[in-house]
């Protein structure tokens, strides 16, 4: 697409979501020009807190099926579009409804904890939900002893570790992007960047985790970048973030530790497919009434205990 081609979508994108009362909402991991046009970027947590909060009738969402799927669930009454509706999060998939009530069955004293990275199915046999920023807090607060943690294996692990006077029960999903993330490939980048700092997402593998030196959520990971004097960082995580990271922190160096760490379904949310979804306002996110409020709930408990 050369210059031209771009201003003019960039000038359509900017009409039809001001005629249309359209408010985009954007994740991380999306690319760095769909980022620099929404009106909200962040993590799954803030996106999530923001569309509870933004005025428009209309949510357009640039992320995957999960983020969108969220919004609509803690805002019934708002649209909620998404810019391409086969971004999907496989790891949302790592888990069924039908799992949780079987593992429900056997404990009394539990509380199934549903990383929002899950489908409406699956929150709608769950107590709560968590996203990475906000699980340990979460946890901390609920009062059962056992803990279901559903769907990533690893961000479980990362709080179980933090919270010994808890008993976990695990479920083995995860994210195929973090868990490419592989120690050789960490310790190689540490070799080649000795003064680097290491920042790594949760839903990375334990190896990799216990040598990182911060451990968080993306806007976690861009906080703590960017208010720290370091000047040299290796990001494990998905390469959306090094758009912001750049961004804030012009005169700091950022590295990944493989040469593609990337979300294929992230990545999929184009200029031209936001264009696309403002001119048809489709396709729109639509659940089963019998699931909406049921998993809408934790969702909501999420919000509440993570205040
Ligand atoms: P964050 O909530 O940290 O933005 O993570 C979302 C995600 O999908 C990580 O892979
Ligand atoms: Fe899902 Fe992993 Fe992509 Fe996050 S990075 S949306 S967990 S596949």
């Amino acid at each position: 697409m050369n210059d031209n081609q771009q201003n003019e979508i960039l000038h359509r994108i900017e009409k039809l979501r001001k005629e249309k009362d359209v408010v985009l909402l954007a994740h991380y991991y999306v690319d760095g020009e769909v980022q620099k046009i929404a009106d909200y970027v962040g993590d799954s947590f803030y996106l999530a807190k923001v569309a509870t909060q933004v005025t428009q009738q209309n949510i357009l969402f640039c992320g995957v099926k999960f983020m969108g799927e969220s919004a609509k669930l803690l805002n019934p009454s708002k649209n909620v579009i998404m810019a391409d509706d086969y971004a999907d999060c496989p790891m949302a998939h790592m888990i069924t409804a039908e799992k949780i009530r079987e593992v429900k069955a056997k404990y009394d004293d539990l509380s199934v904890v549903c990383y929002v990275n899950s489908t409406a199915d699956a929150k709608s046999e769950s107590d709560v939900c968590v996203t990475s920023s906000n699980a340990l807090k979460v946890v901390k607060n609920i009062k059962e002893k056992n803990i279901f943690f559903v769907p990533d294996n690893n961000l479980g692990r990362f709080i179980a570790e933090q919270l010994p006077e808890k008993n976990f029960i695990f479920n083995d999903g995860y994210c195929h992007v973090h868990k490419s993330i592989n120690l050789d490939a960490v310790l190689e980048a540490k070799k080649l960047h000795p003064d680097a700092v290491v920042l790594t997402h949760p839903e990375c593998t334990m190896d990799i985790l216990e040598i990182s030196d911060y451990v968080g959520s993306t806007s976690q990971i861009i906080d703590y970048a960017t208010n720290s004097d370091d000047k040299e960082f290796i990001i494990c995580t998905e390469v959306g973030v090094f758009y912001e990271l750049q961004m804030k922190n012009p005169k700091k160096k950022f590295y990944s530790a493989l040469s593609h760490q990337v979300c294929q379904n992230m990545k999929k949310v184009t200029l031209d497919k936001v264009l696309e979804a403002l001119e048809k306002m489709g396709p729109y996110v639509e659940l089963p009434d019998e699931i909406m409020e049921k998993a809408a709930n934790p969702l909501f408990k999420m919000l509440e205990l993570a205040k």
